[in-house]
């Protein structure tokens, strides 16, 4: 823990990359831990166009529990320090894989949202995208004013990244001096590739999960223990 405190603390510019274990203690659970997510589904098993198209009223039956689950969720200790940290930095960038917008609601702005926003709806027909923070929503599923199916605006498996999303976090993975990596399992990609790409150009890289993971060998220091509780220690 000293060491890392000390080599976040001269870092110059710092790239994080969060995954759903960061909020795991705002009560939103994660999607492969032992608190599972939802009923017996997997999220292979919901998070696709295939399943969407199979049977979307199942699909945002899913997306409506959520997002009523994070409207009632409040940020942690562990974002609040996320926010501290950029506060601290020249150059930061905050990468996410969440959909569930705790980052910005405890204070970050440099944030990149690389599976989308579940606080985002978009028309499969005509395209319009909007925010829509109904919870519950009136209808399952809900529809567009001209009529077509809206669906989440979050990136499903099998589904492109944002571009610009994904420009801007390998831009800053291959320029920070160090990346700090909190809560992932690292077994999604293109996500997954983010730390690799950091070590490769010579950044420092540090984790902070309950438990190993595959980035655990690659790291210079890999924490073990609760993100809210580690994340305020790192910048003490
Ligand atoms: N503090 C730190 N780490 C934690 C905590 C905690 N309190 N609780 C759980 N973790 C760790 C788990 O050990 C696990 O490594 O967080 C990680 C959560 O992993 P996943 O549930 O796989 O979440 P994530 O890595 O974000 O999933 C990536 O998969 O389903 C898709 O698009 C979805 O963005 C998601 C992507």
């Amino acid at each position: 823990m000293q060491q890392a405190r000390k080599w976040l603390r001269d870092a110059a510019s710092v790239v994080v990359l969060t995954g759903a274990g960061i909020s795991a203690e705002s009560g939103v659970p994660t999607f492969r831990g032992p608190g599972g997510l939802w009923r017996n589904y997997r999220p292979e098993d919901l998070a696709t166009p295939e399943a969407f198209a199979r049977d979307p009223e199942l699909v945002w039956q899913w997306y409506d529990w959520r997002r009523a689950l994070i409207r009632r969720a409040q940020p942690n200790e562990g974002h609040r320090a996320l926010a501290e940290l950029e506060r601290r930095k020249e150059k930061f960038l905050l990468v996410t894989q969440n959909v569930d917008g705790l980052h910005e609601r405890a204070g970050s702005r440099r944030v990149v949202k690389l599976h989308g926003d579940i606080w985002r709806v978009r028309c499969t027909a005509c395209g319009a995208a909007d925010r829509d923070e109904r919870a519950p929503l009136p209808q399952l599923p809900p529809r567009c004013r001209c009529g077509g199916l809206l669906r989440p605006d979050v990136v499903w498996f099998g589904e492109p990244l944002p571009d610009s999303a994904w420009r801007q976090a390998e831009a800053a993975a291959r320029s920070a001096e160090l990346m700090l990596v909190v809560g992932t399992s690292a077994l999604v990609y293109p996500a997954a590739e983010l730390a690799p790409l950091a070590r490769g150009a010579g950044a420092r890289l540090i984790e902070v999960n309950l438990e190993e993971t595959p980035l655990s060998a690659l790291s210079d220091c890999s924490l073990r223990g609760k993100a809210a509780e580690l994340l305020p220690r790192l910048l003490e």
